[in-house]
């Protein structure tokens, strides 16, 4: 423990003499979100990360999270230095939604608006119209779907199918998922609900349908730690990453939470809701990058022009 908080000092002296803020989402490990919020940075949601590192005057962003998280940063923020722990760091979603088979869909669908999720490649959010998260998803979606317009929804399936089931849009779904909500077991959650019956159900919408449907609150990681905050209930089953559990027992500290259950009868689960990409984010690779400058995001800037468009357009929508 002596040599962690050594780690840490180190990486706060870092952070100032390079006039660096970290940014770090609700997945990654508890030492760098207190880390962030010790050293004036901030801690949320993908859109929310976005916006913070657009907004903060620090010349260079660490950005803890998985590497679309520090794409975003860069494509808003050109003139910044974007840092990451690792670039290892993938996402399953942004992994099934390659650029070129995503391009030749949409070209096929020349009469569809282009609406995609934030965990994607800097080359799909270029071919994209709007960038969103799954704070604004609903949304962006009902309003594009008020206009008449028809959509194309990319990568996340579950998500996709749930914008749709509540807005009643048009859309065409790309197929890809999350390696950590989809191991949510319907079965296994609802004899849970039986056991804990005054306990509120809170889920993030990149879960299976089955899941949702036995929801109190849906909503990205902010809004479930809001419903947490704000539901009477004293007990909660949490259908996303564990990582989000230290934010959201600061929010409610009274609150009881438990995990959802990702183990169904007989079966095996890939991720444990805890995303593999997401814990490889740590002290030792953040004070690494700090003392080397290496791990740099770089986007080529012909896509980063296109992709700001409609990145700026989440950012503007969500305003
Ligand atoms: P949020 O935008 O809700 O933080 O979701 C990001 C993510 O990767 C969830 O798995
Ligand atoms: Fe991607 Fe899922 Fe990891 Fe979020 S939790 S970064 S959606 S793989």
């Amino acid at each position: 423990p002596e040599q962690k908080e050594q780690v840490k000092t180190n990486i706060a002296q870092k952070l100032k003499e390079q006039d660096a803020v970290l940014v770090a989402h609700y997945y990654v490990d508890r030492d760098l979100q207190e880390l962030a919020e010790a050293t004036g940075g901030y801690v949320s949601d993908s859109l929310d990360m976005a916006r913070f590192g657009n907004e903060h005057p620090a010349t260079t962003l660490i950005v803890a999270g998985v590497r679309f998280m520090g794409e975003t940063a860069k494509i808003l923020n050109p003139e910044k230095r974007v840092l990451m722990p690792t670039l290892e760091a993938e996402c399953s979603l942004d992994l099934e939604c390659p650029a070129p088979e995503f391009i030749a869909f949409c070209d096929q669908h020349p009469d569809h608006t282009v609406v995609v999720y934030s965990n994607t490649s800097a080359e799909v959010k270029a071919r994209a119209d709007y960038v969103v998260t799954s704070s604004i998803a609903v949304d962006l979606v009902s309003w594009l779907d008020e206009q008449g317009k028809k959509i194309i929804w990319a990568p996340d399936r579950h998500l996709g199918n749930y914008i749709k089931r509540v807005t009643g849009a048009d859309m065409l779904l790309w197929q890809a998922a999350c390696v950590v909500h989809d191991e949510f077991k319907s079965r296994a959650l609802g004899e849970l609900i039986g056991k804990y019956p005054d306990a509120a159900v809170l889920v993030h919408p990149e879960s299976p349908e089955e899941i949702i449907k036995l929801a109190d609150a849906v909503g990205s990681t902010t809004q479930i730690i809001n419903a947490a905050k704000n539901l009477p209930n004293k007990r909660f089953i949490v259908a996303t990453d564990h990582g989000i559990f230290y934010k959201m027992q600061q929010a409610a500290p009274d609150k009881e939470f438990i995990e959802a259950p990702t183990m169904g009868e007989g079966a095996t689960c890939r991720s444990c809701a805890h995303c593999p990409w997401m814990a490889m984010n740590g002290l030792h690779n953040l004070l690494e990058v700090l003392e080397t400058g290496k791990n740099e995001i770089f986007v080529e800037e012909s896509i980063r022009v296109k992709a700001l468009q409609s990145t700026q357009r989440m950012l503007d929508f969500a305003k």
